[in-house]
């Protein structure tokens, strides 16, 4: 199979549809009636999707749901959550309600430090580096004042720079550390402009600089770019209320239901097995409520888990304590969010999520969000210590496996009343459509068709 195309990119969107269809489908009609039907109703509407990427054929759907009844800090939100799997929305309702007769959820934002580096090879001395980085300073601020004008008007702009030695793990490699306060927005282009500036002071200043020998003087600008690890920019977000009243629905005793809970937690605390698995369902709620808000989900994810192995081990992100008879739940990431600036202002279900969220600020965005994974979390585990994931997820998840089956409404509730206290699994929902169709096999359904 040889399908490459030099130049694809330069085609008209109709040419790369016509390319497309035409080369990589069996039926091309079918394929291009799939990419239509996707396309925007509004030409203009759809000519801004189109930009936000390159080679844009069509639109990718995915659901945006809402999670009512979060109390964070006393107000109470409904959560916009932009995500595929069945039964996430759901949990977190479920816990959102849960909180909500509980004190409901507190959040706090410890940090909001960003960083970016300017790495580059440098064969002098250490000290003596050290010490003409401390002298030039000035200069890296003074450099890139027109890049930072508006940032500082705003209240953030360069929080500091520093020279950090790396040499002991790679032959002649240092960083020209900065710290960033961006405010509302993420900051990855302003972080990334200011660095590139930094990176052009720093070796305008070393060559003309008489300290540094002509040996010294040949330094090696490798790259600049911000760190998408941001464990200076850390939310904290925790419920807690008295054991006693962890008794509804759990069908175990608060003291069991505690118990086990805590013992969870502990084992996602040491089993990077189980931690990933456990972390998964609080960027179930994380990326859900990123995505929705038109964040950057990936940094958010490579921030997270990188967190969650600061101290040598791949660890939960969420813990709990029980003192005084008093259950402590609380989650502790690193979000680097903004409200303002990439497809903030031009994706309309991005508008509309942070409306939703009454137009918050980054640092109300990011209590939002580790709510949202703490309530993700405490759903999770309160299922798996309890019914089992199945019950639950499978519920939710019925509707998937009737779709895939085209049931008829009617044949939905008659499956769905069948299942009301059973755990529906695949074989079984399959079993009982066939049933009430009075067919062996799905497969029957295409024969007759
Ligand atoms: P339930 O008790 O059967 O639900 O729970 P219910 O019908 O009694 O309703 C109670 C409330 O749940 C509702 O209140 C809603 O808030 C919510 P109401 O709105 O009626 O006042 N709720 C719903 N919200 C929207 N649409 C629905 C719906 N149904 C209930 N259709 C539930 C059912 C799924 C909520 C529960 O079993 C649960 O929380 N399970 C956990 C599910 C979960 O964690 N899913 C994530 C995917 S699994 C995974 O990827 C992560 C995992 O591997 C992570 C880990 O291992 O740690 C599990």
């Amino acid at each position: 199979m040889n399908k490459s195309i030099k130049g694809f990119s330069k085609l008209s969107k109709e040419g790369k549809i016509e390319w497309l269809v035409n080369e990589h489908f069996e039926n091309p009609q079918e394929a291009r009636k799939v990419i239509e039907t996707y396309w925007h109703a509004d030409p203009k509407r759809q000519k801004i999707h189109d930009d936000f990427i390159e080679n844009t054929i069509t639109n990718f759907y995915l659901p945006l749901g809402v999670a009512p009844n979060f109390m964070i800090n006393g107000d109470i939100i409904s959560m916009p959550m932009a995500i595929e799997e069945s039964s996430v929305v759901a949990a977190a309702s479920k816990a959102a309600q849960f909180w909500l007769h509980r004190g409901g959820f507190k959040a706090e934002v410890v940090s909001t430090k960003k960083i970016g580096h300017v790495h580059f090879m440098h064969k002098g001395n250490s000290a003596k580096l050290r010490q003409f980085i401390e002298d030039i300073k000035d200069q890296f601020f003074e450099d890139s004042r027109s890049i930072t004008a508006n940032m500082r008007a705003r209240g953030g702009g360069v929080t500091g720079i520093s020279l950090v030695d790396k040499t002991f793990e790679l032959d002649n490699y240092y960083q020209l550390e900065a710290g960033f306060e961006t405010c509302d927005s993420m900051g990855a282009n302003f972080i990334n402009s200011c660095l590139e500036q930094f990176a052009k002071t720093l070796k305008a200043q070393i060559e003309t600089s008489e300290a540094f020998t002509e040996e010294e003087k040949d330094i090696q600008i490798v790259m600049c770019i911000l760190s998408n690890y941001t464990p200076e920019c850390i939310v904290r977000a925790e419920v807690s209320c008295p054991v006693a009243q962890l008794d509804e629905g759990t069908g175990v005793s608060p003291k069991e239901f505690v118990e086990k809970f805590s013992r969870a937690v502990e084992i996602a605390e040491i089993e990077p097995y189980r931690a990933a698995t456990h972390n998964k369902g609080i960027m179930n709620g994380v990326d859900a409520v990123v995505l929705a808000t038109g964040n950057d989900f990936r940094a958010v994810e490579a921030s997270c888990h990188t967190y969650a192995s600061r101290k040598g081990k791949y660890s939960s992100l969420t813990h709990c304590s029980v003192k005084d008879d008093v259950f402590k739940f609380w989650i502790e990431i690193p979000l680097s969010l903004g409200v303002v600036g990439g497809i903030t202002s031009l994706h309309p279900a991005v508008k509309l999520s942070l409306e939703m969220l009454d137009h918050p600020s980054a640092e109300q965005l990011m209590k939002a969000v580790a709510v949202s994974g703490l309530a993700q979390n405490f759903a999770a585990l309160r299922a798996l210590v309890t019914t089992g994931i199945q019950k639950g997820h499978m519920k939710m998840h019925l509707l998937n496996i009737l779709n895939q089956l085209e049931a008829t409404k009617a044949e939905i509730e008659e499956v769905r009343a069948f299942f009301e206290n059973k755990v529906p699994h695949h074989s079984d929902v399959v079993k009982k459509f066939c049933d009430i169709r009075g067919i062996k096999s799905p497969s029957e359904i295409s024969k007759k068709k």
